[in-house]
């Protein structure tokens, strides 16, 4: 697969190593930071392989920011940090027998170790879950982080407080003084299991997998949910530590287990590589029958003396590996395509299957992705396909094993199923989308939600859950409707949970809204690529103008000019259209992406049906800029870090009162940078271009002499 990297050019490696730099660090992300995975463990694992093969022949090319240097995702942003004492390393990779025979052999070399010496390896398996480090001063627990990126993680002590596999006080005694112990927080499968049946009961979070539920428990900032959740904890190992119980890894791991912290019961010693072999093979045996989840085997050099001399490299230990398990496959027929619509309209292909077993669970749907994906594997209805199913849960199909086979071609509908609007794609994207927007049901839902969301219509009182049993119960079907609910007061009134004071509190906020500023109508419209800010945009170009009108009207009345009068087909007028709108609109931060997002949306009968009808009930206010003279007037400003007294979208809104522009990376044209706690990077930056850097407080101070208060 990665044949081709002996055939790359200085200059192919370069900008390939800046895709998967950003690539992997965006699926990282995902996987970190949101605990929502957007791809699988293999095909993540074989992006960074890729990244590394490039780097080993382009050493010369490593960049900074690279996924090898990096690790896991810098921590979100509203834990304190903590500073490892000890950097929390990661693993490399073994993906077969021949990856750990060349381990072992790289061990014995950077030893130089004669033929004779036997290198004794401890073996675990590799559980699914994040890491923690447990520091203890004394025999007591007194700080439990994450590993963030490795060098800082999020404190999470009161979380992990709440574990019964943690203790407060260390078992026995003869404890260092101070020894972090570092192990896995994992939630048991079916405890997962149970807690997704009542988190779908409740109308709470439903997991992907136990991976994630583990950490969406354990990052809760009210502890009192995280003890709510079964969690539970595995040691693996140590940081700092004022001394050691042992001198061998196995030593050490039998004392942490002691002084009465769980550790694996199938850590064993190895003495060859068969011996290693062996271990892996009856883990991998019994993986489905395990009470948690893993993906492989850990090895680690026992001897401590030789882990010293052993070191690391960028990220992880000389003297460990993880072989991993490879994804669980099986073969079955693939009876159906089907398309479903996300919330932005996105058109996800999804193949129905002959029931089959994979790895223990049945599966009966797998992924197609998209159509450039559909095309690749070249399946229709009635191959046999493989299906693949890796740490995370969406299968997926990995090859078609009668591609060539004769068989009716399966086409990507033009429509969607939903609603029957048309699907567009844009230029150098891979997704369909439907085009219906506001009048889609799958859609709809969720748009609805976007319209009364906080930054939106924000009208209080009609909260998310609400509208969606609203929308359930047929009270609400499109925008316009919020308008007519005074006229169901009395449905409204039936309904549970609701009296006469929260109906009539509800109608007065709707009322409140009818007069609405233009920009957060536009945005509350849910447009494609319209944001907070090119709504903003908009509304500031089109100030005290039919605003919205120039807009529509280019997008429909020239439409209905146009296509007869010149004969033009839709899709060429969409593209002059397109053309003419950005050159009209010609706003910074509204080019021709925006300006087709918003001729696709006018251009849709439906949209314009809601609209009109919403427009019957609203009158969007022309918004009128004012900002007022201050020392940051006309200045590009940068917020980073955490706030404590503002939100970013606040602070965001006194920046351009005072008629400061703000932007989200620095540069040389920043003028200012205010930084909160935990700034990073931006910081760093700052710091090297010479842009001015101050804090919260001297923020609020500019502002409050500008005569704003916050
Ligand atoms: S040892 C210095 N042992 O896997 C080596 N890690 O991919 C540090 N993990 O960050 C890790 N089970 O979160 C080790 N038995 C095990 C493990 C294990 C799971 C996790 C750990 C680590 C990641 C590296």
């Amino acid at each position: 697969m990665n044949d081709d990297i002996d055939r790359l050019t200085d200059e192919d490696a370069a900008a390939e190593l800046a895709r998967l730099a950003a690539e992997i660090a965006r699926y990282s992300e995902a996987y970190y930071q949101k605990d929502a995975p957007e791809i699988s463990d293999a095909d993540y694992d074989a992006l960074v392989r890729r990244n590394a093969a490039i780097e080993a022949r382009f050493p010369h090319l490593i960049r900074p920011d690279s996924p090898s240097i990096t690790v896991g995702s810098a921590p979100a942003a509203h834990f304190r940090k903590v500073r490892h004492a000890r950097p929390m390393l990661s693993l490399d990779n073994a993906f077969d027998e021949a990856d750990v025979a060349d381990f072992i052999g790289r061990v014995r070399r950077f030893l130089n170790l004669g033929d004779g010496a036997a290198v004794l390896l401890t073996a675990e398996p590799k559980i699914d879950g994040l890491s923690a480090s447990i520091r203890y001063e004394k025999g007591v627990l007194v700080q439990a982080a994450t590993r963030g990126d490795g060098q800082e993680g999020e404190d999470v002590t009161p979380n992990i407080r709440t574990l019964n596999d943690v203790p407060e006080r260390l078992n026995g005694q003869g404890w260092p003084d101070v020894f972090e112990v570092r192990g896995e927080v994992y939630m048991a499968k079916a405890d997962f299991v149970a807690m997704n049946a009542r988190q779908a009961e409740s109308g709470g979070k439903i997991f992907a997998n136990p991976r994630n539920a583990a950490a969406g428990s354990l990052r809760q900032l009210d502890p009192a949910i995280t003890a709510a959740r079964p969690l539970r904890f595995f040691a693996h190992g140590w940081g700092e530590a004022s001394s050691l119980p042992a001198d061998t890894q196995m030593g050490v791991m039998r004392a942490i287990e002691a002084w009465g912290l769980p550790v694996s019961g199938d850590l064993g010693l190895c003495a060859t590589l068969d011996d290693v072999i062996a271990h892996y093979r009856d883990i991998e045996r019994r993986r489905a029958d395990l009470r948690f989840d893993i993906d492989g085997v850990v090895y680690k050099v026992d001897r401590l003396d030789w882990q010293q001399r052993l070191g690391q490299v960028a990220k992880a230990p000389r003297w460990a590996i993880a072989h991993k398990f490879p994804a669980e496959r099986a073969q079955t027929i693939l009876n159906t395509i089907d398309t479903q619509v996300g919330r932005t309209g996105k058109i996800t292909p999804v193949a129905r299957l002959e029931p089959v077993t994979v790895g223990g669970v049945t599966v009966t749907n797998a992924t197609l992705h998209n159509a450039d994906e559909i095309e690749r594997l070249g399946v229709r209805p009635g191959d046999r396909v493989v299906v693949q199913r890796a740490g995370d849960v969406i299968p997926q199909i990995v090859e078609n094993l009668t591609r060539g086979e004769p068989r009716a071609p399966w086409h990507f509908p033009t429509h969607c199923a939903e609603c029957g609007s048309a699907l567009a794609r844009e230029e150098g994207e891979v997704d369909w989308r439907c085009t219906g927007g506001l009048i889609c049901p799958a859609q709809r839902v969720e748009r609805l939600r976007h319209f009364v969301s906080r930054y939106a219509m924000d009208i209080e009182g009609l909260g998310l859950v609400h509208i969606e049993s609203l929308f359930r119960d047929g009270l609400i079907h499109s925008p316009a409707d919020i308008f007519r609910l005074h006229r169901r007061r009395e449905e409204l009134l039936e309904r549970e949970g609701w009296g006469a004071l929260s109906v009539d509190k509800l109608i007065t906020a709707i009322d409140a809204r009818r007069d609405v500023p233009l920009d957060r109508f536009l945005f509350a419209l849910g447009i494609r690529h319209v944001g907070q800010v090119t709504a903003r945009d908009l509304a500031r170009r089109y100030v005290s103008h039919q605003a919205l009108d120039a807009v529509i009207a280019l997008a429909l009345a020239r439409r209905d000019e146009l296509i007869p009068a010149i004969g033009e087909t839709d899709e060429k007028f969409a593209t002059r259209a397109a053309r003419e709108l950005a050159a009209i609109i010609d706003t910074p931060g509204v080019g021709p992406e925006v300006a087709q997002a918003l001729v696709d949306f006018f251009a849709e009968p439906h949209n314009r049906e809601v609209m009109a009808d919403l427009l019957g009930e609203v009158r969007p206010r022309d918004v009128v800029f004012e900002t007022r003279a201050s020392s940051v007037s006309g200045k590009t400003v940068v917020f980073t870090g955490t706030l404590e007294t503002m939100s970013r979208n606040e602070a965001k809104a006194q920046a351009e009162a005072l008629g400061a522009k703000v932007s989200g990376s620095v540069s040389a044209k920043t003028d200012l940078v205010v930084a909160g706690p935990g700034a990073g990077s931006k910081l760093n930056k700052a710091q090297g271009l010479g842009v001015a850097v101050i804090d919260e407080a001297a923020w609020q101070a500019i502002v409050a002499a500008a005569g704003q208060e916050g």
